[in-house]
C-alpha cells in the first residue's frame, strides 16, 4: 500500500452542466446554494477516515446512487481501509473501484485523497479533530464534501467552517453534513409543524444525550503518545471535544434548528467514573439561553448503569412535542393531552438521504452548501464544554469574535510526544 502519485482518467467524465435543475429530497437548511460548478454524471468519492462511521458513509452513498464510485480510501492504517474496501466491494460490486495503489495511510494520506485528480467528493470521517482542517484543506483543493459531524470543537475550528463555507459557494462545490436527524422524516415534520405554530410559541425545551458509557482503547506496549491518542481519540479533548461535542451535538443541532443559535450558556457537571488517563468528563449540565429569552435545559452523560435517554421535548404555550432520537419517533399533544401529531421515526432512511442529496446535488450543478447550520451547533456544544471547564459563562460573541481557543495538534506527526493537560478542574481551567 505505498503512496504514489495517482493518474487521472477523470477529465472524460466531466460533463459541463447546462442548466441546473431542483435538488429531489427533504431541504432543512435554510440557506443558499452556490450555482455554476461544472455537473458531472458520475460522482468519484474518496474517504478519510475508514473506521465504523467512515465505511458506514460509504455503504450509505453507494447504497442510495446509482451513479456513485468509490476509488480512493484513506485511514491512519491502511490495511484497515483495505479490509472495508473488500466488505464494501462484496456488497457492491463495480460500484467500489479502489485499486490498491489507491489505499493510502498515515497522517498524510488526507492529502493523497484530497488532491487525487479522480476524486470528484471527499467523505471526511476521521476523529473529528480534524474535520475543520480536513473540510477547509478539500473546499481549497476544489472538492466536494461531506463532512460526518461534529465539524469543529472550537472557535478556531468554527472560523476555519466559514472560510471554507464562503469558498465552497462562491466556487460552487458542495459540502453536507452529517447531521442526519436534518433529513430524517420525524424531525423534519414536526419542526415544520412547530414553526407553522402547532405547540404555540415555543418557550422552552429539554434536550438529553445519556447513555451508559462508551468505548475506551487502551495503550499497547511501544506506542508514542500520538499514535495512543489518534487511536483512543475520543477521550483526549483535542480529538473529541469531549461527549458533549462528539456525541451530543446531534440534540444541540435540533434546538438551535428550532431557537436559532445561543446567547449564552452556563455549565455544570464533573467526572467520576472515567479512566484516570482520559480527559473526558462523566457528565455535563447546561442552560443555553436562545434569544426571546428561551431556555434549553440540556445535560449528556456517559456513566455505566444509568439509564439512557437521548431525547427532545419542546415545550409550547399551546403544546408539546416529544422528538426521540434514533428510531424512537414524534408525539405532539396539546395542552390537554390530545394527539396533534405522530410519526415513527427511521435513521437509517435519514443516513442515506444526506448522501443522495449530497450527490444529487453535484450532478444537477447546483450544490448544497450546509456547513455553517452544523458549524454553528457545534460551536454551541464547545461553548458548553467551554463554560463546564472554566466554570465561566460563555456568550456567543465571546465564542465568535474573542476567543482563540484553537484546541487541535497542527502538524501533529505519529512520533510525536503530547503531554495531556489531564481532566479540567473549574475555576482553574482558564476561558479562553
Ligand atoms: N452521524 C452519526 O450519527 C455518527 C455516528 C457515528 C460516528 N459519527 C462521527 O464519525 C466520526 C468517526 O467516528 P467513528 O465511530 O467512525 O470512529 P472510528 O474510531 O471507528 O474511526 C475513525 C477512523 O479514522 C481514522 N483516522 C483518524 N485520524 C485520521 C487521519 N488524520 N487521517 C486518516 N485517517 C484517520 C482512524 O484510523 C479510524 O479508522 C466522528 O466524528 C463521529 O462523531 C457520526
Amino acid at each position: 500500500m505505498k503512496q504514489q502519485k495517482p493518474e487521472s482518467n477523470r477529465r472524460d467524465f466531466i460533463k459541463t452542466a447546462s442548466a441546473a435543475t431542483a435538488v429531489a429530497g427533504i431541504a432543512p437548511f435554510a440557506i443558499g446554494r452556490s450555482k455554476g460548478q461544472r455537473a458531472l454524471e458520475t460522482v468519484n468519492l474518496g474517504v478519510v477516515g475508514t473506521g465504523g462511521r467512515g465505511a458506514g458513509a460509504c455503504n450509505d452513498s453507494l447504497t442510495i446512487n446509482d451513479n456513485v464510485r468509490l476509488i480512493a480510501m484513506g485511514n491512519l492504517r491502511p490495511e484497515k481501509a483495505a479490509e472495508k474496501r473488500d466488505i464494501l466491494k462484496q456488497a457492491h460490486g463495480d460500484k467500489v473501484q479502489v485499486e490498491d495503489h489507491n489505499i493510502f495511510g498515515g497522517l498524510e494520506a488526507y492529502e493523497a485523497i484530497i488532491d487525487h485528480p479522480d476524486v470528484d467528493c471527499v467523505l471526511l470521517t476521521t476523529s473529528p479533530g480534524f474535520r475543520p482542517w480536513h473540510v477547509e484543506r478539500a473546499v481549497n483543493a476544489g472538492k466536494h464534501v461531506f463532512a460526518e459531524k461534529p465539524v469543529c470543537l472550537d472557535p478556531a475550528g468554527w472560523h476555519a467552517c466559514k472560510r471554507a463555507s464562503d469558498k465552497a459557494k462562491e466556487q460552487g462545490t458542495a459540502i453536507v453534513t452529517g447531521t442526519q436527524y436534518r433529513r430524517q422524516t420525524n424531525y423534519v415534520e414536526a419542526v415544520d409543524h412547530i414553526n407553522n405554530g402547532m405547540i404555540g410559541d415555543p418557550l422552552a425545551a429539554t434536550a438529553r444525550y445519556c447513555s451508559t458509557g462508551i468505548w475506551y482503547r487502551p495503550r499497547e506496549e511501544n506506542m508514542t503518545d500520538a499514535e495512543y491518542q489518534l487511536r483512543n481519540w475520543m477521550h483526549f479533548i483535542w480529538l473529541s471535544g469531549d461527549q458533549i461535542c462528539e456525541q451530543a451535538v446531534h440534540n444541540i443541532d435540533l434546538m438551535n434548528w428550532i431557537f436559532g443559535n445561543p446567547e449564552v450558556c452556563y455549565t455544570t457537571g464533573g467526572r467520576f467514573t472515567r479512566p484516570d488517563d482520559s480527559e473526558m468528563w462523566d457528565q455535563m449540565s447546561v442552560d443555553y439561553l436562545y434569544p426571546g429569552n428561551r431556555l434549553v435545559s440540556f445535560k449528556c452523560r456517559q456513566v455505566p448503569g444509568t439509564k439512557s435517554d437521548a431525547d427532545n421535548v419542546i415545550y409550547g404555550s399551546k403544546g408539546i412535542a416529544y422528538i426521540r432520537a434514533i428510531n424512537g419517533g414524534t408525539r405532539i399533544v396539546d395542552r390537554t393531552g390530545k394527539e396533534l401529531y405522530v410519526a415513527d421515526g427511521n435513521i437509517g432512511a435519514a443516513y442515506r438521504q444526506e448522501h443522495k442529496d449530497l450527490v444529487d446535488s453535484i450532478v444537477s450543478g447546483d450544490p448544497i452548501v450546509e456547513l455553517m447550520p452544523t458549524a454553528d451547533s457545534s460551536l454551541t456544544a464547545a461553548m458548553g464544554r467551554m463554560s463546564a471547564y472554566s466554570g465561566q459563562p460563555v456568550t456567543w460573541d465571546f465564542a465568535t469574535k474573542e476567543s482563540k481557543l484553537d484546541t487541535f495538534k497542527h502538524g501533529i506527526t505519529a512520533d510525536q510526544s503530547i503531554e495531556s493537560p489531564g481532566a479540567a478542574i473549574p475555576g482553574k481551567w482558564p476561558l479562553t
